[in-house]
Order: C-alpha cells, then structure tokens, then sequence
C-alpha cells in the first residue's frame, strides 16, 4: 500500500555556483508549478551545502512549497572534525538529509556502519532521513523515513530500472522494513516519473540530472500536478 504523498526530491550533486542557484530559482517561479500547495505532494531540492541558505531564502522570499534537503550529513556531532557538517547546523536550513547515496559509498567509501551513524545523527536532530540502496540486499539503519532504491547502472546513463521491477525490488525491501516510504532513482525524467509513480510501492522519485534544468524539474512537478 502507498502512502498519501508524492515524493519529487531533487539531488542536484556537485554542480551549480551561486549565480546558477539564483538563475535555477528564477525560471522555477516563471514555470508557476509550485504555487498551489496541494497536499498530495512533496517537492524537495538538495543543493551543496554552502547554498542551502541561499535556497532557503529564495523559497521564503518566492513563497514556494519547496522543501530542502542536504546531500550528506557528518557522522559526529558538532566538535573537533575539520570540514564536516554536522546535523545540528543542517537543521536550521534543511528538513531532510541524503545518505547513503551510491556516489558516497563508492568515491567516499562510506560503509554500513559509518552510514547507521550519519542516520543516528541527523534523526538526534529531527532532520528526516532518505536513504539510498542499490539493492535489497542492503541494510537499512533504524529511523530512516524514506529509502530511495537506485541501482548504479541506472544513475545518469539515461537507463533506468523498468518500474515494474522496481516495484518488486522495492516490494522485497518493504517486507523487510515496512515503516519506510519508498521512491526510485535513477535516469528519471518528465517522460517517464508517471510510470514509476504509478506502481503500488513507490511513492515518488529522486531525480538527479533532471532535477538540475529548471524547466525539467518543473515539468516533473506538472507531471504529478495532472495526476
Ligand atoms: P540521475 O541521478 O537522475 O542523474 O540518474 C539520480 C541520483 O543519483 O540520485
């Protein structure tokens, strides 16, 4: 069974100076898909770290129903750990935290148990968690809200995974972890988020490449809109 919501979380990566982020927020307010606040959705972006207040001011200022994300959160908390960012200053700025995302585990060789701890860290401070898998074979920590399942071939090669079979996938991990919502990622596009959405078990997606181009990402929206 689904859940009330759609999901569109947005996972923009490395990529976007400032003056992208003011551009990106610009053409997202002449698209005008965000300005009804229907409960049915849930529209979320996860810039870098250094632009989340940026983000938030913008959002506030163009009084959009747009929620942010971070990409990653540190596994300690707030003290002596040079360059990280820890939960407690994530908070002020962002409602959800990526972790576990393929790219972290891959370039970062972040593992089960680092992963468990960024999870505890950022549930100490309320923020919710959506946690990546490639599988359904992996583990998912205690707390998390949302598991996206994104297999590696399918991130930015423009493949994705069909949905029936993620719908499957998805449904094995449900068994296992009932409490959690689910979404999918990997390649995800206007042409094809109904697809996904439209399966039993998946509640929304987590758009990469897509989610960069304002117009893509609005088009996304207006894809749920129309539902
Ligand atoms: P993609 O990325 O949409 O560009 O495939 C998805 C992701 O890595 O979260």
């Amino acid at each position: 069974m689904k859940g009330n919501k759609i999901y569109i979380i947005g996972n923009w990566k490395s990529n976007k100076n400032r003056q992208d982020v003011e551009n990106w927020f610009t053409q997202l307010v002449s698209e005008n898909v965000l300005d009804n606040k229907l409960p049915n959705k849930e529209v979320v972006v996860c810039p870098s770290f250094i632009h989340l207040e940026l983000a938030k001011w913008l959002i506030e200022k163009n009084k959009l129903s747009l929620k942010l994300g971070a990409q990653d959160v540190s596994p300690f908390s707030t003290g002596a750990y040079t360059g990280e960012v820890s939960a407690s200053m994530l908070k002020n700025y962002a409602e959800y935290t990526l972790i576990g995302h393929s790219e972290r585990r891959k370039y970062f060789k972040e593992d089960d148990d680092m992963l468990s701890q960024k999870v505890q860290m950022a549930k100490d401070e309320g923020l919710k968690v959506i946690y990546c898998v490639p599988d359904d074979t992996t583990i998912v920590p205690n707390g998390v809200d949302i598991v996206a399942y994104e297999p590696i071939w399918a991130i930015g090669t423009g493949k994705t995974d069909s949905p029936q079979n993620a719908n499957a996938l998805i449904g094995h991990l449900k068994q296992k972890y009932p409490s959690c919502v689910y979404i999918y990622g990997g390649s995800v596009t206007a042409d094809n988020i109904v697809s996904f959405v439209s399966q039993d078990y998946i509640d929304g997606v987590l758009p990469g490449g897509a989610s960069l181009d304002p117009i893509k990402f609005s088009k996304m929206i207006s894809a749920i809109n129309s539902l």
